[in-house]
């Protein structure tokens, strides 16, 4: 039995120096697939494991002996490294204070970001929590404005060709079963986002990515946790920010791109491997706009259960 993504569909193999496990439960504990127990004070892998091995590597990072190894799902024990010291954990102040000072960047500095940089993002969004191992999320990078802005117009491109799905007549036929708050999406989101998208990029305006120096698109599979991609990419736009680049989320365009033959056309000319339920594309650029201010945001709706 396993849990299948796009990577592996099949369970990991925990091995057990038995010898030098001193049957402190730390492994168990901490395994909520109950995969392990511990039997004459020896930690041993039981036959009541919820899933099979997931791989989440937990029971390693925890042995205080380091007696136990897991191999498979992508997860081997040369992947475990020495945490870094507390010390530099920012605290709460400086975190507020970057997430107060972030705002969605869509002017940028015709200055290029350097490959080390995009690594550095990359690198700190792939620790980004998933449903379950290993990461099912997958990220097409654009690198340099030039294909950013030749992604913007092939999308425009592929727009125009589905731009009757926008239609009033369209609109009205389907409100019955759209219900209200779709229908009002459509009219006041969507047919907009169409016009400005379409007949602004013919004029030479790109405001689908706005020629960002980098962009990232994130998106699932039919396996993943649908939050996934929009995690990872929260975490890319942290790590934007932190590198002192001002960045955007853009999640106008993976929704156009998820059905039919078209958006399956488009997709494979970028290398996009799967449709998924959801994406967010993340742009990055020095900023060439600076906010003197910022606003206090609220959500909808805090409800404290007493
Ligand atoms: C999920 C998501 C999707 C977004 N999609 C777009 C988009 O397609 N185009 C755009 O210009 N901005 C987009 N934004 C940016 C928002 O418009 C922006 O966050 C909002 O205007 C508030 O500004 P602030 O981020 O500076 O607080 C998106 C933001 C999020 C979180
Ligand atoms: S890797 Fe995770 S699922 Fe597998 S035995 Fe260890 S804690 Fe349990
Ligand atoms: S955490 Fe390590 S030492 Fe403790 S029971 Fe598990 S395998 Fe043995």
């Amino acid at each position: 039995m396993s849990i299948p993504t796009t990577r592996t569909n099949a369970p990991a193999n925990v091995s057990i120096d038995s010898a030098k496990c001193s049957g402190c439960g730390q492994c168990v504990s901490v395994c909520k697939d109950f995969g392990l127990e511990i039997v004459d004070n020896k930690v041993v892998v039981s036959n009541k494991a919820l899933f099979g091995c997931i791989a989440c590597g937990h029971c390693m990072m925890v042995c205080p002996t380091g007696v136990i190894a897991v191999e498979g799902r992508t997860l081997s024990p040369v992947q475990l490294f020495e945490l870094p010291d507390k010390s530099q954990v920012p605290s709460y102040e400086s975190l507020l204070a970057m997430l107060q000072r972030r705002r969605s960047i869509r002017e940028f500095k015709d200055v290029p970001v350097k490959k080390e940089i995009v690594d550095k993002i990359l690198e700190a969004a792939q620790t980004a929590p998933t449903g379950l191992p290993p990461s099912d999320v997958h990220v097409l990078v654009l690198e340099n404005r030039k294909q950013v802005r030749s992604f913007a117009e092939d999308f425009s491109g592929y727009l125009k060709g589905v731009r009757w799905m926008s239609s009033n007549l369209l609109l009205a036929l389907a409100r019955p079963f759209m219900g209200k708050a779709n229908n009002e999406m459509m009219h006041d989101f969507v047919k907009p986002v169409f016009d400005i998208y379409v007949d602004d990029m013919d004029k030479g305006n790109n405001w689908i990515n706005y020629d960002a120096p980098v962009a990232m698109y994130f998106y699932g599979s039919p396996y993943s946790d649908p939050a996934d991609p929009i995690i990872a990419a929260t975490y890319a736009m942290l790590a934007g920010e932190a590198l002192g680049l001002g960045t955007c989320m853009l999640g106008a365009m993976h929704p156009f791109i998820q059905h039919g033959k078209k958006a399956r056309l488009f997709r494979e000319r970028w290398g996009i491997k799967y449709a998924s339920r959801e994406g967010l594309v993340v742009i990055f650029g020095y900023s060439n706009v600076h906010y003197r201010q910022g606003v206090k945001r609220t959500f909808a709706d805090i409800h404290r259960v007493n």
